[in-house]
């Protein structure tokens, strides 16, 4: 047995979540396997829509086991808040089915001072964080400073102590003033995450694929924020491609299956950054609206465009994707035409279909191909077979240039409203 991973090819907001929930029957365990609070992983089903940060999105399926891998970084009080809302509206009791790396770091109160001081600090040259100290933490974990969801068992008061006066005296040499008193409710956090099972989940995990159990590893964000190979410094501060689950899992490479790319058959991106296709004009506005393309966590308006090809391709090359998930066609069905960019022409008249190192300082201008629209509403009765000919014609495009096969199209945000390709091999041409 092997590993598979679920992750999103953009800038984020794929619909990670939906995937997620829908897959998980099939496995046997789900693994976050990095970023925190800053992702928002929405699904619905049964007339419900439930929004998830840290917690895994396999969690509203019986029998499976949920983990929060090493990789991760835990804001105890947003943690105890989404167990505390789950409790309530659901009646969940996740002490059994959910477990914690004891690597994983924790962000502090002052992780998140520090993440609104920063950004305030750079000003107009702003990432647009989601501030919920996701930066500052994996800022300490890589110093070697951080504090582990292990220390809890020890000396937990001491270590916070020396931590959380250190980044006093940051805030203090940034001038940064704040009224928030964060750390009774945190305090109180901690507390509440003892009940929870604390283990050396990279353990648990090999024993899993040892007992030939099925894991899914559920990615965060998207791989055009990943910190490496995104439009630094417009990123998040983790890996968000395929290699982050080995280490944010402790999962050996050659123990990976499937990956599973997620993308919106257009694009968004939340936050500050390049965006070659981006549409600021009334079809920009018309996505969003018909997308409902609001942030999960922030509530801030997303940024649409096409569908972005080179980025695509790139986001597919870093992560061997195996199998590509399409998003959202539905939010495309009124347009009489649909364009996706091929290529971009670069500002000395050259064309490319890679992504430039210079991408934040270039005006990049898409070339862009044109598709007629479907103009129907879609239906999941019928499978592949039934969707309307255009559709299948954007489809077939997009799996010829990228080389992957599309095994399923989602056309609405509830469980039902997903269509799965039976077999699952590459379109003819
Ligand atoms: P994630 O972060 O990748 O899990 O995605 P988000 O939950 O932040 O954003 C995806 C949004 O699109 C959510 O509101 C979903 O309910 C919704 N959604 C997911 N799939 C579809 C779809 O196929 N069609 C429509 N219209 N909405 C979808
Ligand atoms: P999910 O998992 C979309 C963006 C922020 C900002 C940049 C850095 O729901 O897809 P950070 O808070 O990490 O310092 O922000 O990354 N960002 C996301 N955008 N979806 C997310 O998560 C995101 N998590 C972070 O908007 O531009
Ligand atoms: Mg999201």
């Amino acid at each position: 047995m092997a590993v598979d991973v679920l992750l999103g090819l953009q800038w984020g907001d794929e619909g990670k979540g939906k995937v997620v929930d829908f897959l998980a029957p099939k496995y046997d365990v789900v693994a976050r396997f990095q970023g925190g609070p800053n992702a928002g992983h929405t699904l619905e089903f049964d007339n419900i829509k439930h929004v998830l940060h840290q917690i895994p999105s396999g969690i509203f399926r019986k029998g499976v086991v949920n983990i929060i891998g090493n990789g991760v970084v835990l804001d105890p009080m947003v943690f105890q808040q989404e167990i505390d809302e789950l409790d309530q509206k659901f009646n969940m009791d996740l002490r059994e089915n959910l477990y914690i790396s004891e690597k994983t770091q924790i962000i502090l109160p002052t992780h998140k001072l520090l993440d609104r001081a920063m950004e305030q600090a750079k000003g107009e040259e702003k990432i647009g964080s989601t501030l919920r100290g996701i930066g500052p933490c994996y800022q300490d974990k890589i110093g070697r400073l951080g504090l582990r969801i292990g220390d809890l068992k020890e000396n937990f008061d001491k270590k916070y102590d020396e931590l959380t006066s250190q980044h006093l005296k940051i805030l203090k040499s940034l001038n940064f003033v704040w009224e928030d008193d964060f750390q009774t409710d945190f305090l109180e956090a901690i507390e509440f995450i003892k009940q929870y099972k604390i283990c050396d989940t990279e353990y648990f995990l090999n024993d899993s694929l040892n007992k030939n159990e099925r894991i899914l590893a559920e990615g965060a964000q998207g791989s055009l924020l990943d910190v490496d190979f995104g439009s630094y410094p417009f990123v998040t501060s983790s890996n968000t491609i395929a290699a982050g689950a080995c280490t944010g899992l402790g999962i050996a490479p050659r123990n990976i299956g499937e990956v599973y790319g997620i993308f919106k058959a257009y694009c968004t991106r939340v936050g500050s950054g390049p965006f070659p296709t981006e549409l600021n004009d009334e079809t920009g506005e018309i996505l969003q609206k018909v997308g409902n393309e609001f942030g999960a966590t922030t509530g801030r308006p997303r940024r649409c465009g096409w569908l972005d090809l080179p980025a695509l391709k790139y986001a597919i090359m870093l992560n061997g994707v195996s199998q590509l998930y399409m998003m959202k066609a539905d939010v495309l069905n009124d347009f009489d035409d649909i364009f996706i960019c091929t290529e971009y022409e670069l500002p000395n008249g050259k064309v490319t279909n890679r992504l430039p190192y210079e991408i934040n300082d270039m005006n990049l201008k898409p070339i862009l191909k044109s598709f007629r629209g479907w103009k129907t509403n879609l239906h999941a009765d019928g499978g592949f077979k039934a969707l309307p000919t255009e559709l299948m014609t954007y489809t077939k495009f997009i799996e010829n240039e990228v080389q992957a096969p599309i095994n399923m199209i989602s056309i609405g945000p509830d469980r039902e409203h997903t269509i799965l390709r039976g077999e699952g091999i590459l379109s003819q041409a």
